[in-house]
């Protein structure tokens, strides 16, 4: 079976090296038919620490195109991502598209897949934020829609479904991002410096990222937020934030004194995006993380450190259900009391027990 795997953007990577790993398993037990898959990389995520350190950390299969679309206008972008996959999967005409999650890559890829007859596969189908304001709430619909595959990673994302009327092809099959906290996690531990490199103690310092559109397009948020994060860093512990390249534009466009004295270490410490085990390693030692990240948001749980939430609303429910994740918006105060009063939840195990991409994989495979 042949299988043309579409990526582009950092959180791709991560969820596409679990299921390249379950395939490569796949592949080396007897009696299995193979799977062969093709990368094409979009090029929507292109700086060295937002896509190439993936591939080399996480053992990702190279690329076998990379489509160079780089950054623009979401249409342009967009289209361009569309023909050039159109072009590949017309020369290869694959068994099926493989799609992750919702950024434009992940359009771009279902939607040449669907036009071509090719059938589609989704991981991380059903999440919905309920807020067609926001660019991945368009992504997931339309994608959700194409698809005839459906890889749910909670009981939340098969009802998000059926409630728009989708229920053939989808299989609830855990979350593939668990399945990374796990394997990466014990890695890290083993292989990760960072702490030692930023001088953090454990459990004494806060680990934020931002780099939402409704975030960092809005200087009125942003600020918001940046004043809750020093808020924070000045009462409880510092704050660390690898910044996204699109907060440091915002930050820039905003003439924002933080990027005047990068080094000079106050309430809000800027450093540039990690890679995924030092990430990890922060993650797992933070005091508390605040995130309008979809992923943070998770690995805060899963690492079992309490998260604030920068959004409005959040795909990820159950964290806040359990009381792990506070949604305080880009309100500086709500951000601050937040801050203060997040603690540890209740456990889950709607993301499933590490085994989502083996689903995924013999799904794929067709065995079950
Ligand atoms: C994209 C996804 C978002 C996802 C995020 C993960 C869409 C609509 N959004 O947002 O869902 O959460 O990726 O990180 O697909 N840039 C660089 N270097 C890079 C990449 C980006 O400088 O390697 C800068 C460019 O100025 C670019 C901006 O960041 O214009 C935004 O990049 P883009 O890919 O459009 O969206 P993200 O905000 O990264
Ligand atoms: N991440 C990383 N380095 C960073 C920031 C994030 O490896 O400097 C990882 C993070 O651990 C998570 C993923 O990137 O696995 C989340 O990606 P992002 O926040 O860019 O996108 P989202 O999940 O919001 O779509």
């Amino acid at each position: 079976m042949n299988i043309t795997t579409i990526i582009g953007a950092r959180p791709q990577f991560i969820k596409a090296a679990m299921v390249s790993r379950a395939i490569a398993a796949r592949n080396r037990r007897a009696g299995a038919a193979a799977i062969k898959e093709k990368i094409v990389h979009t090029g929507q995520h292109y700086d060295h620490n937002m896509s190439a350190v993936f591939f080399r950390e996480m053992n990702i299969p190279e690329p076998a195109v990379n489509l160079g679309v780089g950054s623009g206008p979401h249409g342009e972008t967009t289209g361009r991502m569309l023909a050039g996959i159109e072009k590949e999967l017309m020369a290869d005409r694959p068994d099926r598209v493989l799609v992750y999650g919702d950024t434009n890559s992940t359009l771009a890829g279902a939607l040449a897949g669907a036009k071509l007859h090719i059938p589609v596969a989704h991981v991380e189908a059903g999440l919905r934020s309920f807020n067609r304001n926001m660019p991945e709430e368009i992504n997931r619909v339309v994608t959700d829609h194409v698809a005839d595959l459906l890889f749910c990673p909670t009981d939340t994302a098969v009802s998000n479904l059926a409630a728009e009327g989708i229920t053939a092809g989808v299989r609830h099959v855990g979350d593939v991002m668990y399945d990374a906290a796990l394997v990466f996690g014990d890695l890290a531990e083993k292989r990760s410096a960072v702490l030692d490199r930023y001088a953090l103690t454990p459990g004494r310092y806060a680990l934020a990222t931002v780099h939402r559109a409704e975030n960092t397009d809005d200087p009125v948020r942003l600020a918001a937020i940046m004043e809750g994060l020093a808020g924070i860093g000045r009462a409880r512990y510092p704050v660390l934030l690898p910044l996204h390249p699109r907060t440091r534009q915002a930050l820039k466009r905003d003439g924002h004194a933080l990027l005047e004295n990068p080094e000079g270490h106050g309430p809000v410490r800027l450093i540039e995006p990690v890679s995924f085990l030092d990430m990890v390693m922060l993650e797992k030692n933070a005091g508390i993380i605040l995130t309008d990240s979809g992923g943070v948001q998770k690995e805060a749980y899963f690492h079992g450190v309490p998260c604030v939430t920068l959004r409005d609303e959040t795909e990820w429910v159950e964290t806040v259900a359990a009381g792990w994740n506070q949604l305080a918006g880009a309100d500086a105060r709500a951000i601050a009391a937040a801050g203060a009063a997040a603690k540890k939840g209740q456990p889950l195990t709607v993301y499933g027990d590490g085994t989502a991409a083996d689903a995924i994989v013999r799904l794929l495979a067709g065995a079950d």
